[in-house]
């Protein structure tokens, strides 16, 4: 009996956009009762994106995503699955926001589906990608983080409104039968027993849209924002020393540590914790924010786009967001260096 050889999910080609208008330190102490140095020391925040009031989830992710399958050369034919990582969808219910950008891309007659995973959403996607490609299912899976979070953020509360920022990235992640493109490990978590830690009480069916809801401000995120950030160093610092453990790879080997971008002060505890040296450790917090699923794709199309990002090198990708949730993933970067 022939055995068919075996098939791998890897990682080709990544890709991001960035709306235009720029929400900066300055322009939020005229806001809220806040200082340019409170955030800068606090977070390592200098400035965020946000979208347009016309441009949607579903008009940044699918630009993302155009210049992720554009810079693989691949059709929009040969996509067959498109995920969304998003807590900030076009519509709340339905459709998906990955529908809606499966028809902005043309991408016709091709499951869609959109996933909640808040900050995680991005690494949780590239778990369910690899195992679509590596089950045979599926050979060129489109995933996509892209939010709009200004559109939950409430401009009044100083405590979460200096810290979100609006964009998109997404990854053409396809079959490939080279052992060395491969995922090499990939570990996503949660626990449901924080879910008050970080949430956006309405609109759901706990709290359908009513004038409560509007008066409250239920439909704005709200977080605990110090227990969030201890639990975050914590359990992240445990999550990354276990996948590189377990894949007997030490992390001065890494050349890219590209983690989730909430805090300054979380990446540079998880990076000693680990002994990165600074080269090792991508930071974009300062310039875009926290821009939940969104912020790992975008951080990767930065390394990429500068140049730093070659085929073959190693990144290790680590996330913490609402759920709680939390993932992080060892591979490799399988697409052609800029
Ligand atoms: O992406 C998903 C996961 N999210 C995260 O990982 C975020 C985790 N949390 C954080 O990044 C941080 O907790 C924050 C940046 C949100 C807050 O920083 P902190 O060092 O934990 O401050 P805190 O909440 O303990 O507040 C300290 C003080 C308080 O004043 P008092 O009670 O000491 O008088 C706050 O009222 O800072 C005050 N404060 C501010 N002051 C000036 C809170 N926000 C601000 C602000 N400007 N924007």
């Amino acid at each position: 009996m022939s055995q068919s050889k075996p098939v791998y999910a890897s990682f080709k080609s990544i890709g991001a956009y960035v709306p235009e208008k720029i929400l900066s330190n300055a322009d939020l102490e005229k806001m809220v009762d806040t200082t340019d140095e409170w955030i800068l020391k606090r977070t390592g925040i200098k400035e965020r994106h946000l979208a347009a009031d016309d441009e949607y989830t579903s008009d940044m992710g699918a630009k993302a995503a155009k210049i992720a399958i554009d810079r693989l050369g691949i059709s929009t034919e040969e996509i067959d699955l498109v995920l969304c990582a998003t807590v900030t969808p076009d519509y709340f219910n339905m459709p998906s926001t990955a529908c809606i950008i499966s028809d902005k891309l043309g991408i016709k007659n091709v499951q869609a589906l959109d996933i909640s995973a808040a900050c995680s959403g991005f690494v949780y996607l590239l778990s369910i990608a690899k195992a679509f490609i590596e089950s045979g299912m599926k050979k060129n899976v489109l995933v996509i983080g892209a939010e709009k979070f200004s559109s939950i953020v409430d401009y009044t509360d100083r405590s979460t409104c200096i810290l979100f920022g609006d964009g998109a990235g997404a990854a053409v992640i396809s079959a490939s039968e080279l052992e060395e493109e491969k995922f090499i490990d990939v570990h996503a978590s949660a626990d449901g027993s924080y879910a008050d830690f970080l949430v956006t009480p309405a609109p759901g069916c706990i709290n359908p849209v009513s004038q409560k809801v509007l008066d409250e401000g239920l439909n704005f995120v709200q977080m605990k924002g110090n227990e969030t950030f201890k639990l975050a160093v914590k359990t992240l610092t445990k999550d990354v020393k276990e996948i590189l453990a377990k894949n007997e790879i030490k992390s001065e080997d890494i050349p890219h540590f590209i983690p989730h971008q909430a805090n300054y002060r979380i990446i540079k505890a998880v990076g000693d914790a680990l002994k990165m040296r600074e080269e090792q450790v991508v930071v974009t917090v300062g310039k875009y924010g926290n821009t939940s699923a969104a912020s790992i794709p975008m951080a990767i199309n930065d390394i990429w786009e500068s140049g730093r990002l070659q085929n073959g090198e190693l990144m290790l990708l680590d996330t913490f967001g609402g759920g709680l949730t939390w993932a992080s993933a060892l591979l490799p970067f399988a697409g052609k260096s800029k």
